[in-house]
């Protein structure tokens, strides 16, 4: 089953034309390791994947429904104010999305003007089940304690985890990204 479809791409960047007619699937369950020359276009690929780079007219880029993507860019920029930990959770910010929407919708079924207009309501109901379903695929309520022991794993101390990443070293910070980026449920593709 087709994951993650691009057709007939080209992309251009200033002068240089990196890709020009691609076409490229990923399979549900594969593994890809893209190997190329440096400058040769991988982080581009995954950035036209991510919407951060546009293909030229023609092209398009398509996913199956609630497939969603995580990168871990080359170089992360990172908000030196967060703790290790908070850093690493907010690798996956879609989980904080959802369960910040779903909060919202469980308040509004209480609000007169959505339970007692019935096609609010319904409209209301149908929101909720979708993004019931999407914080399930996304790991939602297990994500903080799966963040937890991938940050253990690789080696970060407990004691390490609230201190502001200012105070981490240069190893440490990257194991909090890594550690976020690897946290993403199997669908993602984790990427440099
Ligand atoms: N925003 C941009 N504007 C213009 N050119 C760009 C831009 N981003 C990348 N390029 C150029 O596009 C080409 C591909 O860059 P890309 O970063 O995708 O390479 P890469 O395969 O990831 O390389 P590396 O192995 O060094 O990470 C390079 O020649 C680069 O200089
Ligand atoms: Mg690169």
């Amino acid at each position: 089953m087709i994951q993650i479809q691009l057709s007939n791409i080209t992309l251009v960047l200033g002068a240089k034309r990196i890709f020009e007619n691609l076409n490229w699937e990923i399979q549900r369950g594969q593994r890809i390791g893209l190997v190329g020359a440096n400058g040769a276009g991988k982080s581009s690929l995954f950035k036209l994947i991510e919407g951060e780079h546009s293909p030229e007219l023609g092209g398009s880029i398509t996913r199956a429904r609630l497939v969603t993507t995580g990168y871990l860019p080359q170089q992360p920029e990172l908000d030196s104010s967060l703790t290790a930990f908070a850093a690493a959770l907010a690798g996956n910010p879609r989980v904080a999305e959802v369960h910040a929407e779903l909060e919202q919708i469980e308040s509004s079924l209480s609000d007169p003007k959505i339970y007692g207009d019935g096609r609010k309501l319904q409209r209301a109901l149908e929101r909720q089940h979708q993004l019931i379903e999407e914080y399930h695929s996304l790991g939602g309520d297990s994500y903080p304690a799966r963040v937890r022991d991938l940050l253990l794993g690789l080696g970060l101390a407990e004691s390490e985890f609230d201190k502001p990443l200012s105070v981490l070293s240069g190893g440490q910070k990257k194991t909090g990204r890594v550690g976020a980026a690897v946290a993403c449920p199997p669908r993602h593709i984790v990427a440099r």
